[in-house]
């Protein structure tokens, strides 16, 4: 993150005491404590220190401050007993509330859409990514200033040094971002024209890509861990130093393929993040197979599958890429449900029993992988050149195609196929 804007951001979060608020509003609302434990834990995640968790109900919500005055009230005392500097609003709160919400607590506030673009502008890792979640970022910033100039103009007021006679603070920050929202905007679209990205590096890396998806504390680091273990031979080459989740390893009748684990998914995730949350997950869009690992253990598990199912679409992974769902936290369950879960598990192909912690079912889920790998079918990204229509009809003759780009001189295409097809596509 480079602007002034996003510094203040990030600032303010790490190491700060923090509460962590749910303002359950009926509805579709899941376990409200299994919620507010995922959001104390996002909020760990960039680096802040919770102090206390809080439910409150809220019947009618409020335009002013969404929970109720009392209960601001409340939230105030405890703000103020344990010298809480940050209060995490499990909401999507207007930009009104989040201020009145600030004085009336006489602390920071931010809500869900602010922490989650905590998260992923610490995860991004391509120049994509960084550049989507600054967008949006800014995006987000641009809106809260809109309404709050009173209070930005208030608190700044007599410091416009930046702007020119008779502009305010409020307007030469809005300018601000929009100009460095418009140089954000041609940079990344020069990224994405010349580099195309994924290609890029499928070329570099002509191995199969696993990535493993999954809702947030899922267990996809834990397992991750576990696949790049040294029961698993993992290889510290080529991605390892530049980015710290992706490995290469190799399996039983798999020489190479590389490993990928990505951000946790969450739900409700805003529409204005998903182009963010797409650029940070580039190998699960063309992954070969994605490993699908959920906390079978947690009360909202089959929402959550539906959760990551959803945003699987939305960022473009098409619903033929095969996956293999890790069913995980197996040590968790009481007799009686493993008992019950492990009869389902029988019952279905693509999916595995796991205890990422214990290990047990890992050997499990590898042969599944495996088998996938050596069997299945793989993505493949290959230039035809312009003219070649035997190439293209070869091509849609022995494998799905599943997307064409031009580039130059060349259309690339995106195919699924036997690697067997592929090499005798490569002798034609
Ligand atoms: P995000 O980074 O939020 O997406 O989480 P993640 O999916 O990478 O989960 P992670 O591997 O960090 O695990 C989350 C928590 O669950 C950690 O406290 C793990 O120790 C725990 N955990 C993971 N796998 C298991 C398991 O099989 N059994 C138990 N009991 N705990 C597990």
């Amino acid at each position: 993150m480079s602007t002034g804007f996003d510094r203040d951001a990030q600032d303010f979060a790490r190491g700060a005491r923090a509460i962590v608020v749910l303002p359950d509003q009926g509805g579709a609302m899941r376990d409200a404590d299994a919620r507010l434990e995922e959001t104390a834990g996002l909020a760990l995640a960039i680096g802040v220190e919770v102090r206390a968790k809080i439910a409150f109900r809220v019947r009618a919500p409020k335009p002013a401050t969404l929970i109720g005055s009392g209960q601001v009230e409340q939230l105030a005392e405890t703000v103020k007993a344990d010298d809480i500097s940050l209060a995490v609003f499990d909401a999507s709160l207007t930009p009104v509330q989040q201020r009145n919400l600030e004085t009336g607590l006489g602390c920071k506030v931010i809500d869900r859409t602010g922490l989650i673009l905590e998260i992923f502008g610490e995860r991004a890792r391509t120049a994509e990514g960084r550049l989507q979640v600054e967008l949006a970022h800014l995006d987000y910033q641009a809106g809260r200033l809109v309404r709050s100039w009173t209070h930005l103009e208030r608190q700044r007021g007599g410091f416009g040094f930046l702007g020119g006679p008779g502009e305010t603070q409020i307007e030469a920050d809005r300018r601000l971002i929009r100009d460095r929202m418009a140089r954000l905007r041609r940079e990344l679209d020069s990224v994405t024209r010349t580099r195309g990205l994924h290609r890029d590096r499928r070329q570099r890396a002509p191995w199969p890509v696993i990535a493993l998806v999954g809702y947030t504390n899922a267990g996809k680091s834990t397992l991750f861990n576990r696949f790049t273990g040294a029961d698993v031979m993992a290889e510290n080459l080529l991605f390892a130093t530049l980015d710290p989740t992706l490995r290469q390893i190799s399996l039983p009748g798999i020489d190479k393929a590389i490993l990928s684990d990505t951000v946790g998914f969450v739900s409700d995730l805003p529409t204005q993040l998903v182009a963010a949350f797409k650029a940070t997950l580039e190998e699960v869009v063309s992954a070969d197979l994605l490993i699908h690992v959920r906390d079978i253990a947690h009360p909202d598990s089959d929402a959550q599958r539906a959760d990551v199912e959803k945003v699987l679409s939305e960022i473009g992974v098409a619903e033929t890429t095969p996956r293999i769902e890790a069913w995980n936290k197996l040590d968790l369950l009481s007799p009686e449900r493993r008992d019950a879960v492990l009869a389902d598990v029988a019952r279905r192909d693509e999916v595995v029993a796991v205890s990422a912690l214990s290990g047990e079912g890992v050997d499990a889920l590898i042969a599944a992988v495996s088998e996938h790998l050596t069997q299945g079918h793989r993505r493949y990204t290959i230039p035809v050149a312009a003219g070649d229509g035997a190439a293209a009809a070869w091509l849609h003759a022995h494998g799905e195609v599943l997307g064409r780009e031009e580039d130059g001189d060349a259309a690339v295409y995106e195919v699924r196929m036997a690697p067997r097809d592929y090499e005798r596509f490569l002798q034609r």
